[in-house]
């Protein structure tokens, strides 16, 4: 099975978990991708969705599919999102497409973030995928240089500008021995809008699809 075929292995499970009549979160990547595209076949049984990036929306609305502002919504029972990596803590980096800072903030909402991921994406510890920062362009340098003090190389993700006008910088050989504590020591620095690090907020579910099968895992 190669990996496109897992990620859509994944992505079907999580159909199983969208509650009926609610209104679903839904993530940003390709294995959400293949969520969203089996979304479009039940959207007549769902209140509608709430994106995570201007990507999702439109392939959302492309699928007949309403969204909604996260603002007009007080209950999201169910947040579907993919990773870079996670660990048996369901603790994730996320950000590999950029659209880590709405994929916090509709996480934040949710009740229960099913996290969606093909095999190769879970791990013993955080780091080696490097760590997505969004940062306000004006303090980029200033906050290359405190992520430099916090042990990491960053590096500027050239030609992206994300959804909400900002730069990313990917940071690499940080050692992620507190998933909480980095997450915060990051999150802390003037003009980062948010880091990938989610262990604040954990997935709660992971649907991870190996060639044996799709696995629901939980916390540890
Ligand atoms: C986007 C994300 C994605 O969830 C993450 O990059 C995984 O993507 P894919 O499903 O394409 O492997 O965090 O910002």
């Amino acid at each position: 099975m190669n990996q496109d075929a897992l990620k859509r292995a994944a992505a079907e499970a999580a159909l199983k978990e969208v509650l009926e009549g609610a209104i679903i979160g839904v993530g940003t990547g390709s294995t959400v991708n293949f969520f969203i595209d089996g979304l479009a076949q039940m959207r007549d049984r769902i209140a509608g969705a709430v994106s995570s990036s201007d990507a999702s929306t439109a392939r959302l609305k492309a699928a007949g599919i309403e969204v909604l502002d996260l603002n007009g919504v007080d209950d999201l029972p169910v947040y579907v999102d993919g990773a870079d990596e996670i660990t048996h803590h369901m603790h994730m980096t996320k950000g590999g497409g950029a659209a880590l800072t709405r994929e916090k903030i509709v996480a934040a909402v949710a009740k229960r973030f099913v996290c969606v991921a093909d095999g190769s994406k879970l791990v013993g510890r955080l780091g080696k995928f490097p760590i997505p920062v969004e940062v306000i362009p004006m303090a980029r340098s200033y906050v290359a240089r405190e992520l430099a003090r916090l042990g990491g190389k960053p590096a500027l993700r050239t030609g992206v500008v994300t959804d909400n006008g900002n730069v990313i910088l990917d940071v690499h050989n940080l050692d992620v021995l507190n998933a909480v504590e980095l997450e915060d020591a990051i999150t802390r620095l003037t003009g980062v809008v948010t880091c990938g690090i989610f262990a604040r907020r954990p997935a709660n579910v992971l649907l991870l699809a190996t060639p044996d099968g799709v696995q629901r895992l939980q916390a540890d």
